[in-house]
């Protein structure tokens, strides 16, 4: 597929050290204005890697794909909390935006974002993926003109993502999440899986067939996509 790059590695490990290697790349071209973020297992060696190079974001604007509606960005389980613990308190950016799982007016939340996004285009998007193939909280039958919306979590999504909340916690069922058509507007995508259980959606995208049952599938239409992955297929 000539719009995609797909670079095999052996490890998770080795894989974050590639994407700290693209990232580097970008940024010392000059073309890492505006960096689109990522939150969950995939991402935590890239930002550990991210923390221990000597590579400088303080003139880089950051946001972040998603968020979950309802727990306050001092929570442990908030994309804000991941962010910060992992990242910005470490790494300084020139400014740094999440969505506002607490706003009043989610609606208003959503507009407010994607104005943001707007006025801000983003340069490189790094995308983890769900089993089920969903992008950010873009889950199955996301429409490819979406921007940022509310989103109802998927069975799958929240069987997954469960086992970071405690017995007591009650996971959100719902997030804030960029639409398709918000990532597909950033110049390049940046995606990786690593493991088993990426294997079905990984496949389905090189089936090379656009399907909004797969998510995933809508990064075919993009022009420059790269995939790093310990898959090997
Ligand atoms: C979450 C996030 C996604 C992320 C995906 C994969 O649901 N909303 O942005 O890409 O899960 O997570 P992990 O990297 O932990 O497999």
């Amino acid at each position: 597929m000539k719009n995609i790059e797909t670079f095999t590695v052996d490890t998770k490990q080795q894989g974050a050290e590639k994407l700290v290697e693209l990232i580097s790349n970008e940024l010392k071209a000059n073309r890492l204005q505006v960096f689109g973020l990522a939150t969950g297992s995939t991402m935590e060696p890239v930002y550990d890697q991210l923390v221990a190079s000597d590579l400088d974001f303080s003139q880089v604007t950051a946001f972040n794909l998603d968020e979950y509606i309802g727990i306050p960005a001092d929570h442990p389980n908030s994309y804000a909390y991941y962010m910060n613990e992992r990242l910005f308190s470490k790494k300084p950016f020139k400014k740094t935006f999440i969505e506002n799982g607490m706003a009043e007016d989610l609606d208003e939340e959503c507009v407010r974002y994607e104005t943001l996004l707007k006025e801000n285009p983003l340069d490189v998007q790094l995308l983890g993926i769900g089993e089920n193939g969903h992008i950010a909280f873009n889950e199955p039958g996301t429409s490819p003109e979406s921007v940022t919306h509310v989103v109802e979590l998927t069975e799958s999504t929240i069987a997954v993502n469960s086992q970071y909340f405690t017995e007591d916690e009650t996971m959100p069922v719902t997030a804030l999440t960029m639409g398709i058509s918000s990532i597909m507007q950033a110049k390049k995508l940046v995606v990786a899986a690593f493991g088993e259980n990426k294997r079905a959606a990984l496949e389905k995208l090189f089936a090379g067939e656009v399907s909004a049952e797969w998510p995933v599938t809508f990064l075919l239409k993009h022009s420059d996509v790269t995939i790093i992955t310990d898959l090997k297929f």
